[in-house]
Order: C-alpha cells, then sequence, then structure tokens
C-alpha cells in the first residue's frame, strides 16, 4: 500500500507523511484498499502536499474523486487541507486531541492518524476491527448496541508502542483473514486465542440488528447533448451527491420534472444504482439540442470522466445513441 512505509525503512527513521496517512485513511473510509489505490496515486501525483491540495480548485478535487463516492468526504478533504495551511502553518496537529479539531476528522480518522503517523497509541476502530474484535472476545450482542464493548475490547490489546503497525495488522487481518464471510481460522495467527473459533461461531460474528429494507425511488435524467459536447451541471454542495457534475434531471421523487430544453428527447431505458440508505431506478433520455438549454452548461465530452458512477452508467446507456 502505496501510503505506507515498510520495517526496513522504520528502522532507518523513516516516518510515515501524515499528508499521505490522513489522505488514506479518508479515502478508505466506507472503500476498499483495490479501489483506493489508483485514486490515492492520482492525488498525491497531482497535489504532493496538503499546501498543494489546499490550493487546489474545488471542481479539479470533485473531478479527481468521480467515482470513489460518498462526494462529502471530498469536500471536507479540501475544507481540512484548507484549515491545514490556514491554521497550522501547513502541518497537521501531531494529537488525537489537535486532530479531532480540523473539519471532517471525527474519531476514526483522528485515532488512525495519531496512531500510524505519530505513534500514539491511540484505538483505532474501524469495521475490520470491530469483527476481529466480536470473535477474538465472542461478542454475542448484535451491532450497533456491541460497539462500546467492542471499542473497549480493541483499547485493552492496544500496545504503547507500534500502535500505528499494530492497528494497521488488525485492519489487514480483518481484511483478508478473518473476512466477514468464509473466515480463514486456519491460517489465523489469533486462532488460539479466538473464542469464536473454540466454540464454532466464528463466521456468524458480529451479529447485527435487522436493518430496515431500503426503499427504491425513481429518478429521471436528460442526457442533452451537441457536436462534441454534453449538457452537465453542477449540483448543490449540500445533499447527495454535492457539489458534483450531473446530467440535468429531477429530485428523484417519481415526479418527472421538466427536460432542460425543448428537444426530441428519447426514452432510451432505465439504469439502477444503490445508494447508502435507498436503491434508485433513473430513467434515461437522450436528445440533440439546437435551441438554448434552461438548465446546464455545456461541457466538452471529455468531462464523462469527472461524473459520479451513478450519473456514469447513465452516460455508458446514452452514449451509444450519441454520434459526433
Ligand atoms: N482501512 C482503513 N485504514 C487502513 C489502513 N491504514 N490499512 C489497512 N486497511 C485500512
Amino acid at each position: 500500500m502505496p501510503w505506507r512505509v515498510g520495517p526496513a525503512d522504520r528502522a532507518k527513521g523513516v516516518r510515515p507523511d501524515p499528508y499521505r496517512v490522513w489522505l488514506s485513511e479518508v479515502m478508505l473510509q466506507q472503500t476498499t484498499v483495490a479501489a483506493v489505490t489508483a485514486y490515492f496515486q492520482r492525488f498525491t501525483a497531482r497535489w504532493p502536499d496538503v499546501t498543494a491540495l489546499a490550493s487546489a480548485r474545488d471542481e479539479d478535487v470533485m473531478a479527481e474523486w468521480a467515482g470513489l463516492g460518498y462526494y462529502a468526504r471530498a469536500r471536507n478533504l479540501l475544507k481540512c487541507a484548507r484549515a491545514v495551511a490556514a491554521d497550522h502553518g501547513g502541518s497537521f496537529p501531531e494529537t488525537r486531541a489537535g486532530l479531532l479539531t480540523l473539519p471532517g476528522i471525527g474519531p476514526y480518522t483522528a485515532a488512525a492518524i495519531a496512531a500510524i503517523a505519530f505513534d500514539e497509541p491511540a484505538t483505532v476502530v474501524d469495521g475490520n476491527v470491530e469483527r476481529v474484535m466480536s470473535r477474538l472476545f465472542q461478542i454475542e450482542t448484535p451491532l450497533p448496541a456491541a460497539k462500546p464493548e467492542l471499542v473497549a475490547r480493541a483499547d485493552s490489546l492496544t500496545p504503547a508502542q507500534r500502535s500505528g503497525d499494530y492497528a494497521q495488522a488488525v485492519m489487514d487481518l480483518g481484511a483478508t483473514i478473518c473476512t466477514p464471510r468464509n473466515p480463514a481460522c486456519g491460517i489465523c495467527p489469533w486462532m488460539s486465542a479466538c473464542m469464536a473459533r473454540q466454540a464454532g461461531v466464528a463466521a456468524t460474528l458480529p451479529r447485527k440488528a435487522a436493518k430496515p429494507e431500503k426503499p427504491t425511488r425513481q429518478g429521471v435524467v436528460w442526457i442533452g447533448h451537441r457536436t462534441g459536447a454534453l449538457l452537465l451541471e453542477r449540483r448543490p454542495d449540500k445533499g447527495l451527491l454535492g457539489g458534483m457534475l450531473g446530467f440535468p434531471g429531477d429530485a428523484w421523487d417519481g415526479a418527472g420534472g421538466d427536460a432542460p430544453a425543448p428537444a426530441p428527447w428519447l426514452h432510451i431505458g432505465e439504469i439502477r444504482h444503490t445508494f447508502t440508505h435507498f436503491h434508485l431506478v433513473l430513467r434515461v433520455h437522450v436528445a440533440r439540442i439546437d435551441a438554448n438549454p434552461m438548465r446546464g452548461e455545456w461541457a466538452p465530452l471529455a468531462r464523462a470522466s469527472d461524473l459520479p458512477t451513478v450519473m456514469r452508467k447513465a452516460w455508458d446507456l446514452a452514449r451509444d445513441h450519441i454520434t459526433g
């Protein structure tokens, strides 16, 4: 993982760069290492330190984030970079408490940066760590009620030294061996200590309270094009996909809404996308637009790569209908 410093370099005194630790931890929230790596490399090539990121244009950062999801993370990333540049002389605070004062840094991220970048014995608890603790100590209480107990158990194991290496080792254990389904208990370094394994219930933990089923919402998008250009609209900063580019559409409330320009709109099909709290079925319309649109801005076709995944799905459906 490109944000890590290995044991050989650590022995030579190389320290993890707090900027890279912070960036990787924000990207890794809700997202896997496999999905994050290419984004991390593009971000650090384009903005090598926090001061560079702080002076980036909002729309460039949102465009680089496109496809990673949970776009509030990208807006908070910029806010945080600007706070570090403006209020902390371009250096991250070096304690968990100091990190917690920054915008967009919550208890998880503050603990992770403090442990990994600054060797503070902070306890880092993400979903992987919760799963490992629930099995190691055979905690049968369902999540989320079990959280305080899982944090206390994790806390009891956090070592005073190399707590960052330890935290990442437990996360790696959860990502590779102590996996949600079919955990590889036979090769686990903690197998003899694991209470859930002894009881034969490892794969059933952690228990989770039943979640209400996600509702399905209906929406429309209007993909207007003219030669070499697409009609796009930047979404308001607040709300879902805030600050991202998209095709003009409705409020995803089933009401339909008006097209952004009079044109021979063709309904070409539906795409489906699942957000945290609902499924979306989006009816996709395409037309060549000759009149002046009432909404949106013309953008070069290449901007399609700056779209969030739901809009990219609509575009993938539409592009074959569009020539020139
Ligand atoms: N998940 C979140 N942060 C991580 C890290 N530093 N290493 C491995 N997995 C992670």
